[in-house]
């Protein structure tokens, strides 16, 4: 049958999947790693014309990428493009009048195309997921793929895992998505809803 998928969902693809079920009109969203902006497009997507979404990235050419995908489909108006750290974010948040979220997506690691060197670190990953996870709304969600195949990616996959363990169980839900057969080390999803 046609229809029959062949392999299980990528992670990214899961990520999708979870934040949209809960990601609806007139929502707010961040993007805490625009990249070269694909989950940005999915989230102003989801949020439509009366929402809003926030992105976050340190690189110029990852602002200005996510912004070329963002005019090309019509929907840059309901995005604010942010160079900077995703440390900030709660501050840049306020200076934008935005004060809860429904969604926030993090996608760690390096630009693909880009720069290796530049790639996410721990100690402000989980800083900036601490902060974040204090300003979703109860039924909101932050999703973070997590990748062990560049140098320093386990070490934060790890920092990332052992910080999100550690949540109080009566506030939070966290489920870990990892296909063990594959190829390469394939990407991890750490998903983490507000009760
Ligand atoms: C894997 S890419 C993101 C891919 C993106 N989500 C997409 O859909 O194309 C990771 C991005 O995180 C950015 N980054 C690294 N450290 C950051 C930080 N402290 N704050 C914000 N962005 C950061 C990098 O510049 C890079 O563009």
């Amino acid at each position: 049958v046609a229809d029959i998928p062949k392999g299980f969902l990528r992670a990214t693809e899961l990520a999708h999947e979870l934040v949209a079920e809960r990601l609806v009109a007139g929502d707010a969203a961040v993007d805490a790693t625009a990249g070269n902006g694909h989950d940005t497009l999915f989230l102003a997507g989801q949020v439509g014309p009366g929402g809003r979404v926030i992105a976050f990235d340190i690189q110029d050419v990852a602002i200005s990428s996510t912004r070329g995908r963002l005019e090309e489909e019509g929907v840059l108006d309901r995005v604010t493009l942010i160079h900077d750290s995703h440390e900030n974010c709660v501050r840049c948040l306020g200076e934008h009048g935005v004060g809860r979220l429904k969604a926030v997506m993090f996608n760690l690691g390096y630009l693909p195309g880009g720069d290796r060197s530049l790639v996410t670190r721990p100690e402000i990953t989980v800083s900036a997921l601490q902060s974040l996870l204090g300003i979703v709304v109860p039924g909101g969600v932050i999703t973070l793929i997590l990748y062990i195949g560049h140098p320093g990616g386990s070490k934060e996959a790890e920092a990332v895992l052992r910080f999100v363990q550690s949540l109080d169980p009566g506030r939070f839900e966290a489920v870990h998505y990892l296909k063990i057969i594959g190829s390469k080390p394939p990407p991890e999803l750490l998903a983490i809803t507000v009760r």
